[in-house]
């Protein structure tokens, strides 16, 4: 029998449309002999959705017909099972089964840990990272803390929340200026380049925030690495074995790698294939000392982190003088970085294939852990002290 696997993506995140194109690439690759997708599509309000009529990337040009054909749903367990639950008049009625959930999701509400954080609390077997791992990825301020006590190199840089900014504006504007301009504000839990931008001086930092805090309340200033070769790594595997992709290099058109870039390739008219448009060299046309080095902290900070699956790790490299710093890690990438394991040797049905297996392997690790035993203490509790009048039953 095949194995039913749930595809997860869309959400409430600046990078919703991105996710769609990363979800249908991979359900377009998956091993059909040995697994069957089912899609499910959470919308703009944080909806579930499944139906066949998700697997066109056409409907969702036309979303008056996309919504009347697909059936809203929620992902439970029941009964060892994990069912998609749809109402059916006053019941409800089990639409489909999953054996296996595949996020694929991008940004803010969906990827840093918010979705696996449900899967894990019905214990379905996932693709992935876990919750903390996706959390620290998605925060680009912990990450760095984290990184830097670890001495991995990171830019320097300046943090602060938006209502700090607004109690003393004056305090923050001279903390960054010591990183001295140019400097490059970001939102510091977004992704895909929204909200970002670069300062030149004082006037325009200050235009930088008042851009990054309609995004989030905390926010992220670094020194601007002025003379930039963008390096990037995939690393496949778990806590136990892991392995690191060829490195790409990307190249934007824009002061900086702009969501443009990243999706729409910078070519006009052309069609965006996600994360594959981006205009790249692989591999990326550095040293070997550099690779090397890049590989070695690639694996650093996937075990740093406790990622798993597939994730992509990328690096700021200074021209003027060979120094590497981590920029980011990002816990589920664009296309999920099928391209840089093309270029390795592992065609996508491969690296699906691959992540699926890993998921299978790292639920039957947990499960052999225990989170739970027999314990008597409620036996031996008459009601509870503390509530006045309270005896162990609740009055309303
Ligand atoms: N310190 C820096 N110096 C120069 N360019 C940078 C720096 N940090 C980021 N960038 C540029 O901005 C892009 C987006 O920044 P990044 O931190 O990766 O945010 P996102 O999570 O939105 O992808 C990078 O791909 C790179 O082109
Ligand atoms: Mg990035």
């Amino acid at each position: 029998m095949k194995i039913k696997v749930g595809v997860i993506f869309g959400g409430e995140t600046v990078e919703h449309e991105v996710s769609i194109i990363s979800a249908l690439q991979a359900i377009k690759n998956i091993n059909e002999d040995k697994y069957e997708v089912v899609p499910i599509y959470i919308d703009k309000n944080r909806n579930w959705y499944t139906g066949m009529e998700l697997l066109n990337i056409d409907n969702y040009k036309n979303s008056d017909f996309l919504f009347k054909n697909i059936i809203p749903i929620t992902l439970c367990k029941f009964k060892d099972e994990f069912w998609l639950l749809r109402e059916k008049g006053l019941f409800k009625r089990v639409e489909d089964k999953i054996d296996i959930a595949f996020p694929i999701v991008h940004g803010a509400n969906v990827e840093d840990g918010s979705i696996v954080g449900y899967l894990e609390s019905i214990g379905i077997p996932y693709v992935g990272s876990g919750i903390l791992g996706s959390a620290i990825g998605q925060d680009k301020v912990v990450m760095k803390q984290l990184m830097k006590s670890e001495g991995l190199p990171i830019v320097d840089y300046v943090w602060f929340y938006d209502y700090e900014y607004v109690n003393d504006e004056e305090k923050i504007i001279n903390n960054i200026s010591k990183l001295n301009f140019p400097v490059i504000v970001k939102p510091a839990r977004l992704g895909s380049s929204v909200g970002i931008s670069v300062a030149h001086n004082v006037d325009e930092l200050k235009q930088s925030i008042v851009e990054a805090v309609k995004y989030d309340e905390k926010i992220v200033v670094e020194k601007v690495i002025s003379d930039l070769i963008e390096v990037n790594a995939s690393v496949l595997g778990n806590n136990e074995y892991a392995e690191v992709s060829e490195l790409e290099e990307v190249m934007g058109v824009d002061e900086f790698l702009s969501y443009k870039d990243k999706y729409i390739g910078g070519k006009k008219g052309t069609k965006s294939k996600g994360m594959a448009s981006t205009n790249r060299v692989i591999p990326a046309r550095i040293s070997d000392n550099l690779t090397s080095k890049i590989n070695e902290l690639s694996l650093k900070v996937f075990r740093l982190l406790d990622l798993s699956g597939v994730v992509r790790i990328d690096y700021l490299v200074d021209n003027k003088n060979g120094k590497v710093y981590v920029n980011e890690p990002n816990i589920i990438p664009g296309s999920l970085s099928f391209y840089l394991w093309k270029e390795s040797g592992k065609d996508y049905k491969t690296l699906l294939d691959d992540l699926l297996t890993l998921a299978i392997k790292n639920y039957k690790k947990k499960k052999k852990k225990i989170y739970s035993f027999e314990s008597n203490i409620l036996e031996n509790i008459n009601g509870l002290k503390g509530g006045k009048g309270f005896k162990g039953k609740l009055k309303m």
